[in-house]
């Protein structure tokens, strides 16, 4: 393994410090690595794997005014890219304009999602408002560029798949929506190259709804108007339709009158879906009602006769109660348990005849950010793999592959003290089916202090990996990531670019 440090920011959190999630698992990083042939610990790096698996992270460098949480960390973005059987790692700091200042002033200027957006020293970014955009939610891949997001709404942030270059803030050929931003899951769709994406505000409309065209350009925009500020997190398409939602988990209305961003669950609501034709009109916009719920994340949706199929992660108890007992951290944070939201995946029935939904409880095997074959997205497909979570506590432990046919699951848990990320699925070069191919996760390892790259088959999730690589050192648990194939990024490059200058 050639390493290469090339560069450390200066932290300024304390040394003892005692927040669980700035320690242990979360202990963010400072340093900026470049590592190639990277060392081959278990198996062998598959011939047939070809692309790059890139993982944000939430990775503070400063402590929050008054209270941490773990969404507001600053955004770190880790690359492992694969080509002829040999690998490279990659990690960077997303230098948003937030990051910048803060280094400037050495400490933190914004609000977090925990604290009173009044104790902003600046004006700033999110449909909260005065909080930093530190870009650290997702990571997609539009025409070869990589795009890092923020769950609140703000910029997208460019970086060179393989490299990490900063290229900068994606502005649409000047008509990116700065004035709300973008939300933290837009939806690249592989067919057409095109992007989809909402936002959301406090302001009416409350919603909109978008399409970027591969020539890059943002072709389509429209209202989306809710009865209210909502907080969306995630949307999902089919080959004709874009999906936005509007559950019923919202600022209470009369707290939010003074100022105040409490979440509240309305039991007494129900949950909707907006229908929309891709590049359809706001009149063209059609409601479904269902069960009162909020889902965070969607694995897919596809068109089924009639009937889109929509399937996420459905909340049981998405505002669970405050148990009285037991470690404060876990109850301050039990909004992140999946054991206590009840998270399991889901299946809603949009008829576009009747308008009626029908819903059904795919398993009851408590997961969470379920990713797919990324050819198949907003087609029919069979699998989705989903991470498992160590109960109480915002990590991964495993990872499940859901058989959405047969209703059987393989489950591969990473044992006790090591943690994984979202694991995105990599088709094979050539593969011949949706599950031909490989799932690729990022591990913490606190028994070895050290952290790997997990490459499993696809489809034989239970044998454990087939290749196990280890990185320059120990990285945060992080979660949201994406896999972008060798042969659609250099579509987009040319042969004296940064791909060429990593031997690529
Ligand atoms: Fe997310």
């Amino acid at each position: 393994m050639n390493v290469e440090l090339v560069g450390r920011v200066l932290s300024t959190l304390p040394e003892d410090d005692e927040h669980p999630y700035r320690t242990g698992p979360w202990r963010p990083q400072t340093t900026e690595w470049n590592a190639d042939d990277l060392e081959v610990v278990e198996g062998e790096i598959p011939a047939d794997l070809d692309g790059v698996y890139l993982r944000n992270t939430e990775n503070p460098v400063h402590p929050a005014k008054k209270y941490y949480h773990p969404f507001d960390g600053d955004g770190m973005v880790h690359v492992v890219g694969f080509r002829d059987g040999k690998a490279f790692y990659r990690n960077r700091f997303v230098r948003t304009d937030g990051f910048l200042a803060e280094m400037e002033s050495g400490g933190a200027l914004w609000a977090g999602i925990s604290e009173p957006p009044q104790i902003a020293e600046r004006d700033g970014w999110g449909a909260r408002t005065r909080m930093k955009d530190a870009s650290s939610t997702d990571v997609v891949v539009h025409r070869g560029v990589a795009l890092t997001s923020f769950y609140q709404c703000g910029d997208l942030y460019r970086l060179d798949p393989y490299a990490l270059t900063d290229l900068g803030k994606e502005s649409w050929n000047g008509r990116f929506p700065s004035d709300w931003g973008v939300s933290a899951h837009p939806k690249a769709d592989e067919r057409t190259g095109e992007l989809l994406f909402f936002n959301y505000s406090k302001q009416a409309p409350y919603m909109k709804y978008g399409v970027v065209d591969e020539n890059n350009d943002l072709v389509h925009y429209i209202d989306v108007p809710l009865p209210g500020p909502r907080l969306p997190h995630d949307m999902a398409f089919t080959e004709n339709y874009a999906i936005m939602n509007d559950f019923p988990l919202f600022w209470d209305p009369e707290m939010l009158a003074k100022g105040v961003h409490a979440p509240k669950f309305h039991r007494d609501i129900p949950s909707r879906f907006a229908v929309i034709p891709r590049r359809g009109t706001t009149e063209q916009i059609r409601w479904f009602e269902a069960e009162p719920t909020y889902a965070l994340h969607f694995v897919n949706a596809y068109e089924d006769g009639d009937e889109i199929v929509l399937d996420g992660f459905y909340q049981g108890d998405p505002e669970p109660d405050d148990i009285e007992t037991g470690d404060r951290w876990r109850r301050a944070f039990r909004f992140l348990a999946l054991d206590r939201l009840q998270a399991r995946l889901h299946r809603w029935r949009l008829d576009l005849n009747t308008g009626l939904v029908k819903e059904q409880q795919l398993t009851d095997t408590i997961t969470e950010f379920g990713m797919l074959n990324g050819r198949y997205a907003g087609q029919g497909y069979r699998y989705a793999y989903a991470a498992t979570q160590a109960p109480g506590w915002f990590v991964f432990d495993g990872l499940v592959r859901h058989d959405l046919k047969d209703g059987t699951e393989e489950r591969y848990t990473f044992g006790d003290g090591v943690y994984g990320s979202e694991t995105a699925m990599a088709p094979k070069v050539g593969s011949a089916g949706e599950d031909d191919g490989y799932l690729v996760t990022i591990t913490t390892d606190m028994n070895a202090d050290a952290s790997y790259c997990l490459v499993f088959d696809a489809a034989r999730v239970a044998d454990g990996p087939v290749c196990k690589l280890k990185l320059p050192e120990r990285v945060s648990s992080g979660t949201h990531s994406t896999w972008a194939p060798g042969a659609d990024l250099r579509r987009w490059r040319t042969s004296d670019d940064a791909a060429a200058a990593i031997g690529l």
